[in-house]
Parts: C-alpha cells; sequence; structure tokens
C-alpha cells in the first residue's frame, strides 16, 4: 500500500476502496492508543478553519489530534460565514499554511475545500463542504457499519430525510457504491438524492427510489436517518413544507430486524423519537465515538506518523 502521508481528503472519491479500507484497518489498531495519550503526533499543530457551525466534527478532529499527542489552532471565526469570496479564503489559507502541518476546513461553499488544497501545500482535510461532501464523516460512518455489521458487502442500507442537502449522504451513498450493497433512499419529495449522485450510484449498485419508509423497513440492516438541512433551503416556506414529515418511532423499530442498526450523523432536530435511543438498534451515539478513532488514524496516516 503506497504511503497516505500528504494527501488531501477533499472527496471520498480521492481515496481507492483499498485506501479507505487500509485506514479502517488502521483504525482498529489505533483503537489502543484512544485509551492513553499517545505522542505519535508530537510537534504536529493541526488547524481548524470552520466558516460554519460545528460541535462534532470540530471537537472530533480536536481531541483525535490531542489524544495522539499533537496540538490544534482553532481558526475558525463563524461570524465571516456569509463571506463568499473565494479570493478571501485564498489568502487566510496561505496564511495559515505556514503555521502549522495540517488544516482541517468546514465551509457553506462547494468547491471550497478543493480550493484549499489547492493552495496549501499542507494537507487539507475536507470537514464539510457546503450540501457537498463530508468525507470523514463517510470514512467514520463505513467503520460503524463494518464493527456494528461485521461486513459491508450483502447489507441493505436505507437514507432517510433530506437527501438533497444532506452531504454526508453524498459521500456516504458514494463510498459504498464500490461494496455489494443496496441501497434505498427516502426523502419528501423536494429533497430527493442529488441527480448526478443517484446516477454515479445506480451505476454500481442497486438503488430504489421509495416513497415511504414502511415499505422496507422489515428489510433493511441499516437504516441512516439525517436532519433536514434547513440553512440550506434558499426559500424557507419549502423548508416549512418538509419541516417534521418524517419521525423514526419505536413502531418503526419494532418492525425493523432484531440486528438492524440505526445510525445518524447528528445532531438530531425530530426526526428520531428519543425513545428509540434506548433500542439495541440504536447506534448514533457509537458512531460519534467511532468518528474520533476514524480521525485519530486519518491523521497518523496523513503526517506520516503511521505507513
Ligand atoms: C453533519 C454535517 O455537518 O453535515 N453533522 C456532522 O458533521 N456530524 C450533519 C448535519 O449537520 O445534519
Amino acid at each position: 500500500m503506497p504511503s497516505l502521508r500528504g494527501r488531501d481528503m477533499i472527496s471520498i472519491t480521492d481515496f481507492t476502496q483499498e485506501e479507505i479500507e487500509y485506514i479502517l484497518d488502521k483504525t482498529d489498531e489505533i483503537r489502543k492508543l484512544s485509551i492513553e495519550r499517545s505522542d505519535l503526533l508530537k510537534g504536529k499543530v493541526m488547524a481548524i478553519l470552520f466558516f460554519e457551525p460545528s460541535t462534532r466534527t470540530r471537537i472530533s478532529f480536536e481531541t483525535a489530534m490531542k489524544r495522539l499527542g499533537g496540538e490544534t489552532v482553532d481558526m475558525s471565526e463563524p461570524k465571516r460565514a456569509s463571506i463568499e469570496k473565494g479570493e478571501n479564503l485564498t489568502d487566510t489559507v496561505r496564511v495559515i499554511d505556514n503555521y502549522v502541518d495540517v488544516i482541517v476546513i468546514r465551509h457553506p461553499l462547494e468547491g471550497s475545500a478543493r480550493l484549499a488544497a489547492e493552495i496549501a501545500e499542507n494537507p487539507v482535510i475536507n470537514g464539510g463542504s457546503g450540501a457537498e461532501e463530508h468525507p470523514t464523516q463517510a470514512l467514520l460512518d463505513l467503520y460503524t457499519i463494518r464493527r456494528e455489521k461485521e461486513r459491508i458487502n450483502g447489507l441493505t442500507i436505507a437514507f432517510v430525510g433530506d437527501l438533497k442537502y444532506s452531504r454526508t449522504v453524498h459521500s456516504l451513498s458514494v463510498a459504498l457504491a464500490n461494496y455489494n450493497v443496496k441501497l434505498y433512499f427516502i426523502s419528501p419529495p423536494i429533497l430527493k438524492m442529488r441527480r448526478e449522485i443517484l446516477e454515479y450510484v445506480s451505476n454500481k449498485v442497486s438503488v430504489e427510489e421509495v416513497n415511504d419508509l414502511n415499505d422496507v423497513v422489515e428489510e433493511v440492516d441499516v437504516l441512516y436517518v439525517t436532519r433536514i438541512q434547513k440553512e440550506r433551503f434558499s426559500d424557507i416556506s419549502d423548508y416549512m413544507k418538509v419541516k417534521g414529515s418524517y419521525k423514526i418511532t419505536l413502531d418503526h423499530v419494532k418492525k425493523m430486524r432484531e440486528d438492524a442498526i440505526i445510525m445518524h450523523p447528528l445532531p438530531r432536530v425530530d426526526e428520531i423519537d428519543y425513545a428509540v435511543d434506548q433500542t439495541p438498534q440504536a447506534k448514533y451515539f457509537k458512531q460519534v465515538y467511532y468518528g474520533l478513532l476514524v480521525r485519530m488514524s486519518l491523521l497518523a496516516l496523513i503526517l506520516g506518523a503511521v505507513e
């Protein structure tokens, strides 16, 4: 396996399936280091450059770096999230690139992370680029499926919710298209999966767009739920039309296979009833933990501390 040192992660398609599997294998090894602090990344500094709100992704990257002995500088300026001039981003990245060894960026504009990677000499990791992609979330989602289901091939996976604007489902469905899986896309009509992604994945695996979760709930191995991405709607009246239009409840869980799992990238708004949290199928908080491990592994590989 060629070294991943110095690599950017902007799109999930930047990595081959073999490389993705390698990162996940390394995650299993690195799990031991998450218990105690390690000095694998001692002397390395990571910049967090977030132009959009974030709790999980930011803290997860920060903790991953610190648990491996590295340091972080947070250069997020949420108030500047409305700045939509590529020029400003260009200068910021050029400056920060001088201070650190790796940059994690989140920005509301599609193409922003790619632009940052072209400018920076150090590796850039995309922590979410508009509604487009969220590749490290896809990695941790794959890892969660692998850990909880012990395989990815042969599974039936249903995505439920805002498939138009959720960047996590875009990256994950593209990644899953490398496996032998069956995918269901379930959403309100105005929030259907982006056409270009639907086309890409349906050329590789079996995909079906379904109107009602109840039609397939008994069949699925993985139910991946997303929140409606209110902040991405250009017309708030469209949001009002779909607000609260779906919710996973205990009734759904009762119909599910006993060994099925429910995932969600979080934050949850109202799309999964809190009562579901107590069921064995609910894995969304475990998913958060796996995210820490996967980001530790990715940082260690990209920064060349692990080969
Ligand atoms: C997701 C995101 O930011 O795209 N959250 C996350 O990274 N865990 C999902 C979301 O905001 O709904």
